[in-house]
């Protein structure tokens, strides 16, 4: 090939390398070229091996055109690659812009359980009439449990309450009421005393709507000089009327408690449909609340404390039922249920 031919074939792969670069719109692209135009075996390569055909004299100005082609290419190489990648920056830049000024997503402010807020309140309530605040364990003894409320091994009133039984010792229980607590406190402080206790209770029970293995129980205690059973209706009247909020009718029904006597169960006139019957209370116009009396004096002897001298009130309720009624929850398993869509109503 003569000096002139390979000028021109120079000059015909700068043009079409130029070309080529031009359209290129990828850098995967970019790099293909760069190996088709610039690589060992690319075109500008094969052009040169021509080079060795020349005499010593012609080599010079030909060689000096192949650099500066090499060189033109090259150089449209990097401005094809600075321009992609100003592109592609712009492109991010973009997509990612952040308006400081809009308002940020806050985080939700979670919030007490209902069983919380129900506990709370019923605590509030006795707070107001004079009770403080005691709280117990809730893994206890038969003790606590049992023997010292009155209920020896051999009482019925043990079957009635499904207890749960561990493997820590023959007589360590989960509690099955709140009413250990009675035991603890008057075996701590002289009368007077006026406590409530709140607190989780255990029984082995098959869950349902209305019954769940672990539930919740307040439990109240007073013991004074000359207590009468007067004190005790008029103190949970007072409960019942600011705790649903209006004043209800009540009625106190004779029944059994090994650690009262007389005992009692106090029901309440619906506060739904204030007695004409309705489906939350079964038709019956009355609820069943809660379990009180008068302290047994068999228990206050067990504790050390004088019958003769003392006497006292005791009742015990259940939470979740109060928290049922008073939030027309038709299921005590929504409480354990960690359903947000539940939880969000309180
Ligand atoms: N502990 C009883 C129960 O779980 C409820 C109860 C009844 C508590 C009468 C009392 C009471 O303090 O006087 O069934």
């Amino acid at each position: 090939m003569s000096v002139d031919e390979l000028k021109e074939k120079l000059l015909q792969v700068e043009t079409d390398a130029v070309a080529e670069l031009e359209r290129a719109d990828t850098t995967v692209r970019l790099e293909e070229l760069r190996l088709e135009f610039l690589g060992q075996k690319g075109t500008l390569t094969m052009v040169l091996r021509g080079l060795g055909m020349l005499s010593k004299e012609e080599r010079p100005p030909v060689g000096e055109l192949a650099n500066r082609v090499k060189e033109r290419i090259a150089s449209e190489i990097s401005a094809r690659k600075e321009h992609f990648y100003r592109l592609e920056l712009e492109r991010r830049l973009s997509g990612e812009t952040l308006d400081v000024t809009l308002p940020g997503t806050g985080l939700a402010l979670g919030h007490q359980h209902p069983l919380t807020l129900v506990t709370e309140r019923i605590i509030e309530i006795f707070y107001g009439m004079g009770f403080s605040l005691a709280v117990g364990p809730e893994v206890e003894t038969e003790y606590y449990n049992f023997d010292a409320l009155n209920t020896p091994a051999d009482h019925p009133a043990r079957d009635e309450q499904d207890t749960f039984y561990t493997d820590a010792g023959s007589s360590v229980v989960l509690r099955s009421q709140t009413s250990t607590v009675q035991i603890r406190i008057m075996e701590q402080q002289k009368p007077p005393l006026r406590i409530i206790s709140p607190g989780r209770v255990y029984r082995n029970e098959e869950i349902n709507a209305r019954k769940y293995p672990i539930f919740h129980q307040v439990e109240g205690l007073l013991i004074d000089r000359d207590v009468t059973l007067g004190q005790l209706k008029g103190t949970l009247n007072e409960f019942i009327r600011v705790f649903f909020g209006r004043p209800l009718k009540t009625r106190f029904r004779p029944d059994f408690f090994p650690f009262t006597e007389p005992s009692a169960e106090l029901d309440s006139q619906c506060p739904f449909c204030l007695g004409d019957g309705c489906r939350t209370c079964g038709h019956r116009g009355w609820l069943e609340l809660l379990g009180c009396g008068m302290v047994d004096p068999n228990v206050l002897k067990g504790v050390g404390i004088d019958p003769d001298i003392w006497s006292g009130f005791a009742f015990g309720m259940g939470i979740d039922r109060l928290a049922m009624l008073k939030y027309g929850v038709s299921d005590i398993r929504h409480f354990w249920s960690s359903d947000l869509r539940f939880l969000e109503q309180f």
